[in-house]
């Protein structure tokens, strides 16, 4: 479970997140909101990969580590992460991309010099079987399509067996088809093996059809928190527009938070 308490974010002094409440334990959640929202900060920084200014980042209950330290590597482990553009060592084959993810549980010596544990790679490749791309294993990363190569960085972020998937619209550069097949990927995995996902994604449509819940920023606040049935036209309207949020707290005028998933 990632917990979030009264999290603010800035970028040299200028704030980017406020006072963000957030608990993600299980199930599919999409973020959503407008440009500049703050939507990649948020993953970022539950992942450690930026410092927050105040507040509290729990994993399992237990703070972040700081920057640089063991502990925060052993969090971030948990922590699969998917990216737009994949983020794959495009000379490596798909197998040995996989096989990056699970490093941080070989012996570095080892890994370096690529002697990977037989148990490891049959892992490895039983993702790829997973992902759908067993017949792909040994092709190199820039072969392969965007959306194989998306796959190939599912099954890496699951090669270091996370309890969590955080995806910063992981589908925003496929095409149609490829994005159903990422999707349909990143459902199953929140559904068979109980790892909870949350991705930041661009279109309604999308998180109709995929996400048991949704959690809006706009302006770097947390303005919604429900079901996507609860996500109304006039509520979206007023996500996407413009003008700044009227005063007062933050979903206010939106609708009450309701925590779905614990
Ligand atoms: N590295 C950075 N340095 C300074 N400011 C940043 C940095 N990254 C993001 N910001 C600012 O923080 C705010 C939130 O940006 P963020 O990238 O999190 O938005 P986003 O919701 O992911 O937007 P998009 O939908 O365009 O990806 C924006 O005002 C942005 O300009
Ligand atoms: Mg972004």
């Amino acid at each position: 479970m990632i917990q979030t308490e009264g999290l603010h974010v800035q970028y040299r002094g200028k704030p980017a997140l406020h006072d963000i409440n957030l608990r993600v334990g299980q199930g599919f959640t999409a973020v959503i909101g407008p440009s500049g929202a703050g939507k990649s900060t948020l993953m970022r920084a539950l992942n450690g990969l930026i410092p927050h200014s105040g507040g509290q980042i729990l994993l399992d209950g237990q703070p972040l580590g700081h920057p640089g330290s063991a502990r925060l590597r052993g969090q971030q482990r948990q922590m699969g992460m998917v990216f737009q553009q994949f983020n794959l060592v495009r000379r490596l084959t798909a197998l040995d991309n996989v096989l990056l993810g699970g490093l941080g549980r070989v012996n570095p010596v080892m890994g370096a010099l690529g002697l990977v544990p037989a148990a490891e790679r049959a892992y490895g490749l039983h993702l790829l079987e997973r992902v759908g791309l067993a017949d792909h294993a040994w092709k190199r990363a820039d072969q392969l399509s965007g959306g194989q190569q998306q796959r190939v960085g599912i099954a890496r972020a699951l090669a270091q067996r996370p309890s969590v998937i955080l995806a910063d619209e992981p589908i925003s550069a496929l095409d149609p088809r490829s994005s159903q097949e990422v999707m349909a990927i990143l459902q199953d995995i929140q559904h068979r093996d109980g790892i909870a996902v949350l991705a930041n994604l661009h279109f309604l449509d999308t998180v109709r059809e995929y996400a048991g819940r949704v959690v809006a920023l706009k302006a770097g606040r947390l303005v919604f928190d429900g079901t996507p049935a609860q996500l109304d036209p006039h509520l979206t309207r007023e996500l996407y527009d413009q003008a700044p949020l009227p005063a007062g707290p933050p979903g206010l005028r939106l609708a009450a938070p309701v925590i779905v998933s614990a």
